[in-house]
């Protein structure tokens, strides 16, 4: 018995390090390497082979490498009876709030625009925004997404959240339902999406909902890429309604050469890296669930395949 990693990445060498150290006893293989398939009944993958996971007869849990678990999800041939479990980390959502507070601070201290000047040798001020003058909206107030809304909060934002349902109660403002999305549109200036991809949140950034924004508001996508209409984020940069965006995920990753993104000048990308997944955190989650999969008992950190996180 062992967990079987799959997965697109080019050394999974860390992960296998930090499962190992986590627990000795455990075998840890990649499918690459194996033989008999019949004997798998844990898998650890990210962005598998579609189709992989009908040749594992006897498999009972598969066990997403991140938060998202879209990338398995879009798989129609997972049978129904696997479970599906995903990672739930601190440090996952402490780096993304890392990442956020730079993205929304670099924003507002206009450094992208500095450095621009700097490129043409341009000495000129321009005046900066301060906490107390931007209302920051997150979309998306899941375990990650809720981190971020509160730290952003506690360093002095004035906050404002959104999510599908309504959910405990939080200290900083939230709104709920396709009912209150306008209203936290409307008065969000810096917007940080962190919405799960499910089919009733692709596109959910399009013309419509962007357009309910503040004219010059400013779009943070560090969800994952088909959240939005790229089209219509293009259009409403170029007639002028939001200033700028913030883009860490795509519809297709790595972005193609050829999309307009690269190259349009409010558009500002990094490659996936708001916060990537530290095997060396997430291993003993990864080993319990394991332990609990081959002792039949309840998973930590289940999917709700018909909610789609
Ligand atoms: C990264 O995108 C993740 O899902 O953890």
């Amino acid at each position: 018995m062992a967990i079987v990693i799959i997965s697109d990445f080019a050394s999974p060498e860390p992960w296998i390090k930090a499962l190992k150290e986590a627990d000795p006893k455990v075998e840890v293989l990649l499918h690459t390497d194996l033989t008999d398939y019949t004997n798998v009944k844990f898998a650890l993958a990210w962005n598998h082979p579609p189709g992989i996971f009908m040749q594992f007869p006897n498999l009972k849990t598969i066990s997403s490498m991140g938060a998202g678990v879209d990338h398995l999800l879009k798989d129609p041939d997972i049978p129904a009876h696997i479970n599906i479990v995903r990672i739930i980390d601190p440090r996952l959502s402490q780096d993304m709030f890392e990442f956020a507070l730079a993205v929304i601070m670099s924003r507002m201290k206009n450094l992208l625009h500095f450095r621009e000047n700097q490129h043409q040798k341009v000495w000129k001020k321009k005046r900066y925004l301060r906490m107390d003058q931007v209302k920051i909206g997150v979309m998306g107030t899941g375990v990650i997404g809720h981190h971020v809304a509160s730290n952003l909060q506690r360093v002095g934002f004035h906050v404002l959240g959104w999510s599908r349902s309504e959910g405990q109660p939080t200290a900083y403002k939230k709104y709920f339902g396709q009912e209150q999305l306008e209203e936290f549109l409307k008065n969000t200036d810096i917007l940080i999406c962190l919405l799960p991809l499910t089919p009733d949140t692709r596109g959910i950034l399009n013309k419509n909902t962007l357009c309910m924004l503040p004219a010059g508001a400013w779009v943070v996508n560090l969800g994952r890429g088909p959240l939005l209409v790229d089209e219509d984020l293009i259009n409403l940069l170029d007639i002028g309604h939001l200033a700028g965006a913030n883009l860490d995920v795509f519809h297709k990753e790595p972005l193609t050469e050829d999309h307009p993104f690269w190259l349009h000048s409010k558009v500002h990308i990094t490659p996936h890296v708001a916060s990537l997944t530290d095997p060396e955190s997430v291993a003993p989650q990864i080993i319990e669930n394991y332990r609990r999969t081959l002792q039949n008992q309840p998973l930590l950190n289940l999917v709700d395949r018909k909610k789609g996180y």
